[in-house]
């Protein structure tokens, strides 16, 4: 029996130690200079964008590690932090679906103000939580009332900015992760854009917002209101380079004390298409089916198998379902033909035999449903790439297939 070790890997959480954390040189520096600006009383908004499990979440958590003064990982990536460390006090909100502004306003204050307790000891840091209520019971949700909403928020955020400077801090950053949860039309990109305007206004220099989301919804938002591009930096991420998905691995088989053949790690960055997510599950898997501490190929086909036909099975089939039927389906089992992750229109087009302009539409609705991503211009990949995988074994679902409830392996 193999010795029981602790997982290295976290497919199900955002990276929180500096050390495990691979890649993203120029996104790091891009973010440490929104923390030295704001540090110099130029507030810059930042928001973190890409596809699902590409990383935002983990990026915001180093962002917070750096804000709080670890300089660990700007260290170890060789960046220049600007300053001899930062100590900003932070507060962090996950969005949900359906929250409107003043949800989001009350929910960072609160977070704010457990953050402030701590430092102030005995002292209480009183919040206008009754304002709020106040304002959303009105009955028109209207822009006067978000702007009610924009003008409690900011005048909250100033009280607790000057406790803030008053104990030594840097300043506050405000953490907003999963803004793409929310639905366009629910104001919040009219109230991130309002509160940055009136808090520059009011000068309050030592404020800012740091947002992640998916990069489809976050048009979407744009869409709406036009404004989260002016308001935010966007610091769009990438898909992992393979010898960022190397180190990621190799750590994490280190940690376990196994040895590992070269071709694993290249087979598992081949089949994960630089998305960091998929690369966590196969390291978990591949460490469960080998037995005897070296990693061959053979654990790898047994992992992936796994993954695939059981680990991942629901999620590939409700994505599958989610695609859509007829054209939709033809598209990805086209794209999951070929040989590349990275897959052109024109390849697409001789496939299913229709010109690009046929279905750019349906290209549209598969990226807003987060199925595929746009590589570049007329160039798709799989958002999951484990869905290729899975359509080459058990195909796509078939009109015949559509009545019933499960498709047929
Ligand atoms: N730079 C990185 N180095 C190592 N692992 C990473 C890195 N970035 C992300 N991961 C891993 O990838 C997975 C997804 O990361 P994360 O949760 O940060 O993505 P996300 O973009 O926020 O996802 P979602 O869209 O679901 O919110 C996690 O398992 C995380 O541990
Ligand atoms: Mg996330």
């Amino acid at each position: 029996m193999k010795k029981r070790y602790v997982d290295p890997f976290t497919p199900d959480l955002p990276i929180d130690s500096p050390s495990r954390f691979s890649g993203r040189v120029k996104e790091i520096d891009s973010v440490v200079d929104s923390l030295f600006q704001l540090a110099n009383s130029k507030p810059k908004h930042t928001i973190i964008t890409g596809d699902r499990g590409i990383g935002k979440s983990s990026v915001l958590v180093q962002v917070k590690n750096i804000a709080e003064g670890n300089l660990d990982l700007v260290t170890r990536l060789g960046i220049d932090p600007g300053e001899n460390s930062y100590d900003f006090l932070c507060a962090w909100h996950d969005c949900a679906t359906d929250q409107t502004p003043a949800d989001l306003a009350t929910g960072i204050l609160k977070q704010l103000k457990t953050s402030l307790e701590n430092v102030l000891g005995k002292i209480k840091f009183e919040i206008n939580f009754a304002g709020f209520l106040t304002v959303s019971q009105k009955e028109d949700s209207t822009i006067s009332s978000l702007s009610e909403v924009v003008d409690l928020f900011c005048s909250e955020i100033m009280k607790a900015e000057k406790e803030a400077k008053d104990k030594n801090k840097s300043g506050i950053l405000l953490f907003f992760d999963e803004l793409d949860r929310v639905k366009s039309g629910s104001g919040v990109a009219t109230f991130f854009k309002l509160s940055a305007e009136k808090l520059s206004r009011d000068g309050a220099k030592h404020v800012s917002f740091f947002a992640a989301g998916i990069t489809g919804a976050i048009q979407n938002l744009e869409e709406e209101h036009g404004s989260i591009y002016r308001t935010f930096k966007d610091v769009p991420l990438p898909r992992l380079k393979f010898s960022e998905v190397e180190q990621i691995l190799e750590d994490g088989f280190q940690l376990a004390s196994c040895t590992y053949e070269n071709e694993v790690i290249e087979k598992i960055f081949k089949l994960c298409a630089g998305y960091p997510e998929p690369v966590h599950l196969l390291g978990s898997q591949i460490l469960k089916s080998d037995l005897d501490n070296h990693l061959s190929i053979d654990d790898f086909e047994l992992a992936k198998v796994e993954v695939v036909e059981t680990l991942r099975r629901n999620k590939l089939i409700s994505m599958l379902k989610k695609a859509g039927s007829g054209k939709y389906q033809k598209i990805l089992e086209a794209m999951a033909s070929h040989d590349n992750p990275n897959v052109p229109s024109a390849y697409i087009s001789e496939k299913i035999g229709y010109k690009p302009n046929e279905y750019s539409t349906n290209m549209g609705s598969l990226i807003q449903r987060n199925i595929i991503s746009s590589v570049d211009r007329g160039v798709y990949c799989f958002v999951d790439p484990l869905l290729k995988e899975y359509i080459s074994r058990f195909g796509v679902i078939s009109a015949k297939d559509e009545n019933s409830s499960e498709i047929e392996a």
